[in-house]
């Protein structure tokens, strides 16, 4: 996933020919473990009515995706943080989605009637608005984790052989999912004033007609090809790209609610750190010293942490653009599952990472609670 420029140095190894042949092996096995159950809900979810199941499955997408993506722009909107909040969302779409079409692209060379999303104009001009570059990678640092799995999905399904028409289903709800996408960010951009987006495909009629007819044409190809049991497939990989999709936009707004009330997440984390210090100061915790310019690179981790610098600055940051400078005494609160990454800009960073007990978290808003967690009273939070 690194970008060509990143291929020298320190990045040789990543590129060593041999490491690349040994991945290249792991690679379809470690994909179907991860995606089995995926897999599995997918067939549960697919009913007997097979062409209806495929229009129903990509249908519904487009009708949740519209909603999730207009009212998400309108949080974007309240919170004053819509131009930042459209960078991320856009380093998920273009660059990223670059490679989901390249992957598509190649099954589509020989089965024409794969649907591969075509290129947006509107929305290179709006990367070139917001100062987001297009190229495939450019920002592989911000993929979050639950859109990368879905775009794993779709290169799993484009490189194994024998899920042709799983592909087909999955395209079908990619392209469901730029429509929606599209229209909400549409009037994002008219919000900000950004270039105007070309004709009437950001209309909702527009966008529900083109939709539908992807589908239509889709299941008669794969009916007059494969015959029509083998919709049952189309739909298996439709549900299964719905059910990752729906995951990806959890941690999307996840992230994005978090980035816009950094405010509340700092002086959480200095609540939670008054309770350390008054119950339980043998807490535990990583400390870490590093020097000038040690750069952590974006990650997430599967617990709630506080950073508290006891030593030296820091920058700190989730989104392209960001840079909260933390001193000695300041304090951040890092849910479980948010994307972050800090450079060190003193000669030496002391900071400490206690980790936090998620009942300790009650005093905070729902949306801090990751996209992850399996409990069903979270679940219902995050709708
Ligand atoms: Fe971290």
């Amino acid at each position: 996933m690194l970008s060509p420029s990143a291929s020298q140095g320190v990045w040789s190894e990543f590129y060593n020919p041999e490491l690349r042949a040994i991945g290249a092996r792991v690679a379809p096995r470690l994909e179907t473990f991860l995606f089995s159950a995926v897999g599995e809900e997918a067939v549960r979810a697919t009913p007997a009515d097979l062409p209806n199941s495929v229009s129903d499955f990509v249908g519904a997408h487009f009708r949740a995706s519209s909603r999730f993506w207009t009212r998400l722009i309108d949080t974007l909107t309240a919170a004053d943080y819509l131009a930042d909040g459209m960078r991320l969302l856009l380093i998920q779409r273009v660059p990223l989605g670059r490679s989901r079409n390249l992957a598509m692209s190649r099954v589509a060379a020989l089965h024409p009637f794969i649907p591969v999303p075509a290129p947006s104009v509107a929305e290179e001009a709006w990367c070139a608005a917001l100062g987001v570059r297009v190229g495939m990678h450019s920002y592989w640092q911000f993929y979050l984790p639950a859109v990368l799995a879905a775009t794993t999905h779709i290169h799993m399904l484009a490189r194994q052989p024998g899920t042709l028409l799983r592909l087909v289903g999955a395209a079908l709800v990619e392209g469901a999912e730029q429509a929606g996408f599209m229209m909400a960010m549409a009037e994002g951009a008219r919000r900000l004033g950004l270039p105007e987006r070309a004709p009437s495909a950001d209309t909702a009629d527009g966008a529900t007609r083109s939709v539908s007819s992807a589908v239509d044409a889709a299941v008669d190809e794969v009916t007059g090809t494969f015959g029509r049991t083998s919709l049952a497939e189309v739909a298996r990989g439709a549900a299964a790209a719905t059910l990752l999709t729906a995951q990806a936009h959890r941690d999307v707004r996840a992230q994005l609610l978090w980035l816009s009330d950094m405010p509340r997440y700092v002086a959480a984390a200095r609540a939670i750190n008054r309770r350390i210090d008054q119950d339980c100061p043998d807490i535990d915790r990583e400390t870490f010293v590093e020097p000038r310019e040690m750069c952590s690179t974006t990650h997430v981790h599967d617990d709630h942490r506080l950073v508290v610098i006891e030593e030296g600055q820091m920058v700190f940051w989730g989104n392209l653009g960001m840079s909260l400078r933390l001193d000695v005494g300041d304090m951040v609160l890092v849910p479980q599952g948010r994307l972050h990454g800090s450079t060190v800009e003193s000669p030496v960073c002391t900071y400490h990472q206690p980790i936090i007990p998620p009942d300790w978290l009650d005093m905070l808003p729902g949306h801090v609670i990751s996209p992850y967690a399996s409990s069903p009273s979270l679940a219902v939070a995050w709708d």
